[in-house]
């Protein structure tokens, strides 16, 4: 039997009938269309499902979309504002923080979760807060730079 679930997401709020145990990752990608977020292992293991709910980064093949009843989500998608690229994605393209771009989702938005705590994170807290992300392509360092280039205000935001 179909279940409701209210979401906000991307700041456009939604109402929709959904499996008992759908998870928020199939819910995003299927009902809603929000093909940014990746699917990877499935499992919680690789970060390319990262969405940030209510604030905080979160795996999104490990939430249950009924847990998410009534939750603020953000996806890849609502991090632009229009054409204007959030701080995170113009770092990431100029400290070529990407490659094949498979994580690249889930990378930004555990970026994001990790600045809205940590303004100004160490480079063990970005670390830390890049910890459950897999880039199998970068290396990780040209990531932190782009996240300290955030940090440092080399980029504006435009929201
Ligand atoms: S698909 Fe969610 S952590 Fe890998
Ligand atoms: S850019 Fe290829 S996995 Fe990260």
């Amino acid at each position: 039997m179909l279940k409701e679930l209210k979401l906000t997401v991307n700041g456009q709020p939604y109402e929709l009938s959904i499996h008992p145990r759908a998870l928020l990752v199939e819910v995003l990608r299927e009902n809603l269309g929000l093909t940014g977020t990746k699917r990877g292992c499935n499992e919680g293991a690789c970060g390319a499902c990262t969405v940030v709910m209510n604030g905080k980064s979160v795996k999104a093949c490990s939430v249950l979309a009924l847990s998410a009843n009534g939750a603020e989500i953000t996806t890849v998608e609502g991090l632009a504002n229009g054409a204007q690229l959030h701080p995170l994605q113009k770092a990431f393209l100029d400290y070529g923080a990407y490659q094949c771009g498979f994580c690249t989702a889930g990378m930004l938005m555990s970026c994001k979760g990790l600045l809205n705590m940590f303004p100004h994170p160490t480079n063990e807290q970005i670390r830390d807060g890049i910890d459950g992300n897999i880039c199998r392509c970068t290396g990780y360092n040209s990531i932190l730079r782009a996240v300290e280039a955030v940090s440092r205000g080399d980029y504006k935001e435009t929201k």
